[in-house]
């Protein structure tokens, strides 16, 4: 409907291509959740998206229908590229997915050993441009594409680097309880140093982000440390939070332990109340990301979703 009315929302060829990392070091607190529900909605509201899994634990591949380690060899994902990128290049490794206008990087385990070979293969040669490994990965494909949403693995390791390398927007999601708070406070202050000692040795720019947001993830509003937890937030990363949250909702439990998005089920599995509630901060979440991204569109700058 969208190609017969013109109203496709794709960014002008002079825009930059949104390359979004959803991360935290921490495990469980939500990243997949946020990224996969972000990919779709911009998927469903008619973009352009790449997501690419690059956690070996590949929450990520399962929800697009795929059992990692059975269904999947390590060519087929960043792993094989890295080894053999001239032969088999990027796209070679995209997948379409159920989703239309979403196309899939997936993982397995064996992207696991990235972590080391990277690091050898550092130690070995002098050399620390292979960081840029991801950076260029998308280089080659992302004129196809509006939004590239990055899933990486919750350890501050070679990969997740490789990502913080290639990404130019990065969402954190934060719960609000004093010990991630506290964790989140270490991820941006080791990214930074890590950052900065990349610059210092390997002598190259640190990579500018267009945006840095941080979203409360899994809040319980009737829990008043929540409360308190997330007030404390907002006036630590002022307007870096969205106003949004993203709220506990079983609704999310559910759909995962039906290999779901909320976005993807056919009818609440909860109640309607608790499928509304958190369809509404889903969307809520969503839109505010969205809109930082139409912020950095020159041909959008300003303009609301
Ligand atoms: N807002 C939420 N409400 C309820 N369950 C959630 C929520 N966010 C995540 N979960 C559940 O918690 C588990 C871990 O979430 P996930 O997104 O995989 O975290 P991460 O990628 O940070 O490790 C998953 O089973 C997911 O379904
Ligand atoms: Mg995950």
């Amino acid at each position: 409907m969208r190609e017969v009315f013109g109203t496709r929302p794709w960014r002008e060829p002079g825009d930059t291509p949104a390359i979004i990392s959803v991360c935290n070091f921490k495990g469980g607190v939500g990243k997949s959740t946020i990224a996969l529900h972000l990919a779709q909605h911009f998927a469903i509201h008619g973009y352009r998206v790449l997501f690419i899994d690059c956690d070996s634990q590949a929450s990520s591949t399962m929800m697009f229908g795929y059992r990692p380690d059975v269904d999947l060899d390590e060519e087929d994902t960043l792993y094989g590229h890295f080894h053999n990128p001239e032969l088999l290049g990027v796209r070679k490794i995209i997948r379409k997915t159920h989703f239309h206008n979403l196309d899939l990087i997936p993982s397995n385990l064996r992207l696991y050993n990235l972590e080391y070979e990277i690091a050898g293969y550092m130690a070995k040669n002098q050399n620390m441009e292979i960081i840029d490994l991801i950076a260029e990965a998308i280089d080659t494909v992302v004129d196809d594409y509006d939004i590239v949403i990055m899933d990486p693995p919750p350890a501050l390791g070679m990969v997740s680097m490789a990502v913080l390398q290639a990404a130019n927007c990065m969402v954190i999601p934060v719960p609000p309880s004093l010990v991630d708070f506290a964790s989140t406070v270490s991820f941006i202050d080791m990214t930074r140093t890590t950052m900065k000692q990349l610059e210092k040795i390997a002598g190259r720019g640190r990579p500018a982000y267009n945006f840095i947001r941080l979203v409360g993830s899994r809040v319980d509003e009737s829990k008043s440390m929540h409360r308190e937890v997330l007030s404390m937030m907002r006036q630590v990363f002022g307007g870096s939070m969205t106003q949004s949250v993203m709220v506990t909702s079983a609704e999310i439990d559910n759909a995962s332990s039906r290999m779901k998005t909320v976005f993807e089920l056919e009818k609440p599995v909860t109640s309607h109340e608790v499928y509304n509630r958190c369809m509404r901060h889903l969307n809520d979440v969503c839109k505010d990301i969205e809109q930082d991204v139409l912020g950095t569109w020159a041909s959008r700058a300003g303009g609301r979703v």
